[in-house]
């Protein structure tokens, strides 16, 4: 019986050759068939035995313009080293500018010489002078030998070829061929003669109505094929797992609050019991805005909060009897933290009195002035979020971020004793890097204080934390640099390719 195989399959099947490797490439050339088709037509061959396909990999390299410049004029540090070796003795200090001059590189060179220079231990460089410590011949520099191999691509080691591609000196492609070949059954099939099936790939309105969809034969799916890859917008992963954070929680029982990003230093600070002299509330942490101060502030609770930071709660309340001033409180900051929000919902001000159990989320931006490194940004996204009841405890505080986290699967919570002004007890939260195993922060949180709460007219306990959402990620996904997933730096590559699997 002659097989029958959907248009593609027979011309691919009759295109292949019984003796020899045909390239996906070569194969769309003859056939005039996209080579997705060509892709596809294989994939589902091979299923029925009738192809093999074999797959090759190959990584080829090439120079960037500013690696072939380098490999005539040679790599910016060691023309340093050579004008220093050229000024006088090893182990000698000479004027760094001078040496710069006689190596008459250029600005962006001269950068790239000294960043280089130490890390190949060719000498150091010291409050402006440089020394040469090494006895070599430039030519013989690993990297500079690198340059010449790929340009006459030669085979190298994968540490330097990843050396080269961190400095931009060169791009390596990855490559994938396959290639088809008939298999035995594939030759025998073949010589009985192939025809055409009618399969459809559609169903269409048209059958259902008409009743005949039941006789029709459909083409399978290969959904294994591979396809060209399909580079196009996307929703951001930390976008995407935020959404995926709030939906945990509502999930969890909580609901969303909302709030302005720029606050009164009442919401954002007062209201946490943080003294005014707090070195937090000093505009090194804070960013302060140049606009008209608050109006609008409850003058019951604030009230309230002054003679909560003038006297303390309770009996054994002292407060701080440092100097409290409503125009402090009434500038205007970018909110440092989400807990702002926390206080005007806890407050009644935002939805009007609140009874218990309760639970409150928000998953928003904040705004810090850190400096700026691998794990901090001038801004994050908190995720914050509380729970009003009566009785709770520190355990209730770690059941929730254990159910939380594993919901994310991460088990591997560690709590670490903390101080902060507005809860007691308070501790941090620690998660393990998957690369690393690096202990990383995660969260803050605690019980909210009396000294907190009483002036909000909230008489039982409240648990409450603020997360990381940016460290959530890292635990994730694991990358180490935030600058990876924000801002110019970002790894496209990383953003293009994980999934946020809910
Ligand atoms: N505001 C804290 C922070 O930004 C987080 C936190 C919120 C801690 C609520 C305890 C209670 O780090």
């Amino acid at each position: 019986m002659t097989i029958k195989l959907p248009k593609n399959q027979k011309i691919v099947f009759e295109a292949a050759s019984p003796t020899e490797e045909k390239t996906f490439e070569q194969l769309s050339e003859e056939t005039k068939l996209k080579l997705e088709h060509i892709s596809g037509a294989s994939f589902a061959l091979e299923a029925q035995g009738l192809i093999s396909i074999t797959t090759l990999s190959d990584s080829k390299s090439s120079l960037t313009d500013e690696g072939s410049h380098y490999l005539q004029h040679s790599l910016p540090e060691l023309r340093l080293y050579q004008a220093v070796r050229l000024m006088g003795e090893l182990e000698t200090a000479f004027n760094l500018s001078q040496a710069i001059d006689q190596s008459s590189l250029n600005k962006n060179e001269v950068s790239v010489a000294l960043s280089n220079y130490a890390r190949k231990d060719y000498g150091t460089i010291n409050q402006g002078k440089i020394i040469s410590s090494r006895d070599f011949d430039p030519k013989s520099d690993p990297e500079q030998v690198a340059l010449t191999a790929i340009d006459q691509g030669t085979e190298l080691d994968q540490s330097i070829v990843t050396r080269l591609e961190s400095r931009g000196l060169i791009n390596t492609n990855q490559l994938t061929t396959r290639s088809v070949i008939l298999t035995k059954k594939g030759i025998s099939e073949r010589k009985k003669g192939v025809k055409i099936s009618e399969s459809v790939t559609n169903l269409t309105p048209q059958m259902l109505s008409q009743g005949n969809w039941e006789g029709i034969e459909y083409t399978t799916y290969n959904v294994e094929a591979e396809a060209a890859p399909y580079i196009g917008g996307r929703v951001h992963i930390l976008r995407d797992t935020a959404e995926r954070v709030k939906d945990t929680l509502v999930s969890m029982g909580f609901q969303e609050m909302e709030g302005p990003h720029a606050d009164s230093e009442f919401w954002i600070n007062d209201c946490l019991f943080m003294p005014q002299d707090h070195p937090a509330r000093t505009h090194w942490d804070q960013f302060a805005l140049s606009v008209p101060p608050a109006q609008n502030l409850p003058p019951e609770i604030v009230e309230k909060v002054q003679s909560s930071h003038l006297d303390g709660i309770g009996t054994y309340g002292d407060g701080y009897h440092s100097p409290w001033s409503e125009d402090v409180a009434l500038g205007i900051d970018l909110r440092g933290h989400t807990t702002s929000l926390s206080m005007r919902y806890l407050s009644g001000q935002a939805i009007g009195h609140l009874e218990p159990p309760q639970r409150f989320f928000s998953v928003e931006k904040v705004y810090r002035n850190d400096t700026l490194d691998p794990t901090h940004l001038l801004e994050f996204f908190q995720i914050e979020g509380w729970v009003m009841a009566e009785n709770l405890s520190v355990r209730d505080l770690m059941g929730t971020f254990t159910e939380f986290y594993r919901r994310f699967g991460i088990t591997n919570l560690k709590f670490k004793p903390h101080y902060n002004p507005y809860t007691e007890p308070s501790f941090e939260l620690f998660g393990e890097h998957p690369r690393t195993g690096e202990l990383i922060e995660i969260g803050n949180s605690g019980l909210f204080r009396d000294e907190v709460l009483r002036p909000l007219g909230v008489n039982c306990d409240v648990m409450a934390w603020g997360l990381a959402l940016e460290r959530l990620l890292m635990l994730m996904y694991g990358f180490e640099d935030i600058r990876d997933v924000h801002g110019t730096l970002c790894d496209l590559n990383l953003l293009r390719s994980t999934e946020v699997p809910y």
